[in-house]
């Protein structure tokens, strides 16, 4: 007897708590997501101008390789910073070693950002029939201004010349820089370099995506 009510009870449970997350699924859209699928489908009428199924498999525009290309320094940066603070954890001179090569291939991969933002900028200018020495005209002249393209490229060199700067640290001091007095402060300057590097990118991002 005992077991039957029981057995009732949780139906009527089951039952009831079925019906509260029906009822949670059955909301209808609101009129925020009717917008969002409305703009969603007119930048796919956009895109679908741009490119084929198969189009992407052939590389493009030039002007299309700096938004690429800065994934490889800030991956390279984030992975190095990760390797640095397991090191303060779980001491292991493979992960200095490795984190060194880390920075030196950031290093190289900022050459080819630094260069394709320029010439970005130079290819927006009109009548430019060198986009690169143009763009770079264009901002060395304008390179303590405060507009949005000044203020990025201020972070990105900022965050080159630390990378560089750690890169030289790590040469003077024979590979001692997580040892000793040294460590924190390699630390702090791989932790600064960070910041500046996500600001440069927050901002990048904003000229790209407003
Ligand atoms: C002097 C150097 C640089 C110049 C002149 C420059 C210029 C530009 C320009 C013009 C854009 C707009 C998108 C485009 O037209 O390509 C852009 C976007 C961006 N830049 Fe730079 N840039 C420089 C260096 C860097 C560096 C070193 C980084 C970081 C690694 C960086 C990160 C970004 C990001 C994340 C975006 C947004 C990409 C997107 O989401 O579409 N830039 N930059």
């Amino acid at each position: 007897m005992i077991m039957d009510t029981l057995l009732i009870l949780s139906v009527i449970i089951g039952l009831t708590s079925a019906t509260q997350i029906d009822s949670k699924n059955e909301k209808p859209p609101s009129k925020d997501s009717t917008a969002t699928n409305q703009s969603a489908e007119s930048k796919d009428e956009v895109d679908s101008k741009k490119w084929t199924l198969f189009s992407p498999l052939i590389p493009h525009a030039k002007e299309e390789l700096h938004p690429l290309l800065v994934h490889f320094p800030i991956a390279f940066l984030v992975l190095e910073a990760l390797l640095l603070l397991s090191y303060c954890f779980y001491p292991n001179e493979d992960l200095v070693k490795f984190s060194k090569w880390l920075l030196w291939i950031a290093v190289i991969s900022f050459i080819p950002v630094i260069y394709s933002g320029i010439r970005d900028v130079g290819v927006e200018l009109l009548h430019s029939k060198n986009p690169f020495t143009d763009g770079l005209r264009n901002r060395l002249s304008n390179f303590f201004n405060t507009t949005t393209m000044s203020i990025h490229v201020l972070y990105a060199v900022a965050s080159f010349l630390i990378s560089i700067t750690r890169l030289i640290w790590i040469s003077i001091s024979k590979e001692n820089n997580m040892k000793g007095i040294q460590r924190p402060l390699f630390v702090a300057s791989t932790l600064l370099g960070l910041w500046i590097l996500i600001a440069a990118s927050q901002v990048g991002g904003s000229i790209s995506h407003e």
